[in-house]
């Protein structure tokens, strides 16, 4: 935050996939502040993530500022998150307002500060707005319909994200197509990325690996299932090693399993440098994330992802991802496809390419 008088952003984080995108829209904001730029900005972290691991080691690495205010909510049920964040951030709203509520991505802060906001007439922007996958089982989905119902502000990814917000009535003026600054981070880390202390001792070699990462309930909440679908992994992947960062969620799973495959290799969740350097160098990455995909698009990886649908169908049309959905019994028929040298190449879709800080910055700098 500076002390110059001048338009108040909030800009909002709460959960491990909101750090990368929050990055880049703060160096544009304060690269503008060193240009003489009258914007100013609070940095709210919700407390959603409050591991180390989950949170304050991407600060760190990805240079963000230490927060301004920390809303500590915490776990908590779906409500419980919500409640929590929104009778928090009103109360920091009500000590001061600001400006401007800026909101990425989909986790429940996003749409609980969105609400907070909005209700004290702070209006709202949306970065990564507009994206849809239909399925309501996701509370993703819930926050992003939510958000986006409320934003006056739209900045997209993609030109389908454009198009689900016409659709449902958002005027073009209020759309800005701005491209991804999750990959603004990635491009601007690329060169910086470093193997994981594990690297050497689990003797993992470039294209002679898999990464994996589940954490979806669909996946990873139903003992049998999580299990069947271990040991189909473990089998296709025909003794490649197969190196797991586990989500929190996910490890309480984990301990109920006793039945792991040989090759699948446990390890904490990863901070963004070692994680990325992990899916560059991976024969392909397994995901049930939304934010990876496009990451694995970017650098080239095949992604299978784990899903029945994607709010991210770019990574498909024009990346290396594929839609394998949840039944283990489809893993093996795409891995042997990989495995004969058949995946698509893939391409990079429009606008991703390291400038969308700067884009949405400029823009703010303009509506405030
Ligand atoms: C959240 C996001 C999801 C995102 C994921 C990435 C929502 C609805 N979901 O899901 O989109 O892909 O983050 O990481 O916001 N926990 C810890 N330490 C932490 C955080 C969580 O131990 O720092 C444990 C808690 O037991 C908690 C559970 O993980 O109950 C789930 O955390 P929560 O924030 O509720 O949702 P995620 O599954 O992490």
């Amino acid at each position: 935050m500076n002390d110059r008088q001048g338009p108040l952003i909030d800009i909002i984080a709460g959960a491990r996939p909101n750090f990368m995108k929050i990055a880049p829209i703060i160096r544009a904001i304060e690269a503008r502040q060193a240009g003489g730029s009258r914007l100013r900005y609070r940095l709210v972290h919700t407390g959603q993530h409050y591991d180390e691991r989950m949170s304050g080691d991407f600060f760190v690495q990805l240079g963000i500022p230490k927060p301004n205010v920390n809303l500590e909510v915490g776990s908590g049920t779906q409500a419980e998150q919500t409640a929590s964040i929104m009778t928090r951030y009103e109360k920091l709203l009500l000590a001061e307002l600001s400006q401007l509520c800026l909101v990425v991505g989909d986790v429940t802060s996003t749409m609980a500060c969105a609400i907070t906001a909005q209700k004290l007439c702070v209006p709202v922007a949306h970065v990564e707005a507009g994206i849809r996958s239909g399925d309501w089982t996701m509370p993703e989905e819930i926050n992003r319909m939510v958000t986006d119902s409320i934003t006056n502000w739209f900045f997209t990814t993609s030109e389908n994200a454009n198009a689900n917000l016409r659709r449902s009535g958002v005027s073009a003026d209020r759309i800005f197509f701005v491209g991804n600054t999750m990959i603004d981070t990635l491009l601007a880390n690329l060169d910086r990325l470093r193997p994981p202390d594990f690297w050497a001792t689990l003797k993992l070699e470039p294209n002679r690996y898999f990464v994996m990462t589940l954490h979806r309930p669909a996946n990873v909440d139903v003992n049998g299932h999580f299990a069947d679908l271990l040991a189909a992994i473990g089998e296709g992947t025909r003794h490649y090693p197969v190196v797991f960062p586990v989500h929190p969620r996910t490890s309480k799973t984990l301990q109920v399993i006793v039945d792991f495959p040989a090759n699948l290799h446990l390890v904490e969740p990863q901070p963004y440098l070692e994680f990325n350097y992990l899916v560059k160098h991976a024969k392909a990455v397994i995901t049930d994330s939304g934010g990876i995909t496009e990451e694995s698009t970017v650098m080239g990886v095949p992604c299978f992802t784990l899903r029945d649908s994607t709010e991210r169908p770019e990574t498909v049309s024009v990346g290396t991802n594929e839609l394998i959905g949840t039944n283990p019994k489809n893993l093996k028929p795409h891995l042997d496809r990989l495995f004969a040298g058949q995946w698509k190449k893939g391409s990079i879709p429009e606008k991703w390419d390291g400038r969308t800080g700067e884009r949405i910055a400029a823009i703010l700098e303009r509506i405030l």
